[in-house]
C-alpha cells in the first residue's frame, strides 16, 4: 500500500516530531494517559511505540490499528487490522487514543471508543499558508474535547500538536 511503500524515508523526520512530543507536554502526564488501554489510532508501522519504549514507557495495554497489513507486519507490538472508521470496539472502551498524523486518512468520528476524562494525543502536519484551517479541522473533529494543552512546531515538517481530554 502507499505508505508503506514510503514510511521508511519519513522515520527521521516522524522521530523528530515524536522527541517534541515528549519536551512539548507534561511528562507525568503522558506517562498517566499511557498507562492504561491505548489505541494508537493508523499507528503505521509501530514507530512512535518503538520510541516510547526506547524512552522507558510501559505498552502492554497498547493496541495499533491500522489498515495497511505491509505497515503492521514489521511492528513488534499488539496489532490489530482495521479501520478507523469501522472500530470493532465496545463504546467507552479505551483509556486513551494517539492519532498521529493519521486523522486526515478516517472520515467518522473514533472518540466513541473512548472513556470519559480519557486523554487523546493528536497531531497533524502543516504548511504556512494552512495552518489555520488544519487548525479549524482538529478542532472540529475535537469537539468533545477539552485541550490540555496544544502547540505548533517548525521543523523538516510543521505540525500540530494537541494533548486534550474527553468531557
Ligand atoms: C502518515 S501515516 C502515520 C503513521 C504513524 N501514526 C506515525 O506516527 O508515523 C498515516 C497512517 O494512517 C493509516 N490509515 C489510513 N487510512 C486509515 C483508516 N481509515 N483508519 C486507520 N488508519 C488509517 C495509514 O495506513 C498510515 O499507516
Amino acid at each position: 500500500m502507499f505508505f508503506s511503500k514510503i514510511y521508511k524515508s519519513w522515520e527521521g523526520i516522524q522521530e523528530e516530531k515524536y522527541k517534541r512530543i515528549l519536551l512539548g507536554f507534561d511528562t507525568d502526564l503522558l506517562a498517566k494517559a499511557f498507562s492504561g488501554r491505548v489505541l494508537d489510532m493508523g499507528s503505521g508501522s509501530g514507530f512512535f511505540e518503538k520510541f516510547l519504549e526506547e524512552q522507558g514507557f510501559n505498552l502492554s495495554k497498547w493496541i495499533c490499528l491500522d489498515p495497511d497489513s505491509d505497515m503492521l507486519k514489521e511492528s513488534g507490538f499488539q496489532n490489530m487490522l482495521g479501520d478507523g472508521n469501522r472500530l470493532p470496539f465496545k463504546s467507552k472502551s479505551f483509556d486513551c487514543i494517539v492519532c498521529l498524523d493519521s486523522i486526515h486518512l478516517i472520515r467518522e468520528d473514533f472518540f466513541w471508543v473512548l472513556k470519559p476524562e480519557g486523554f487523546t494525543l493528536v497531531s497533524l502536519f502543516y504548511n504556512p499558508g494552512n495552518l489555520k484551517e488544519k487548525r479549524r479541522f482538529l478542532k472540529e473533529r475535537m469537539k468533545n474535547m477539552e485541550t490540555v494543552k496544544e502547540f505548533q512546531i517548525e521543523g523538516r515538517e510543521n505540525e500540530i500538536f494537541i494533548l486534550a481530554r474527553k468531557r
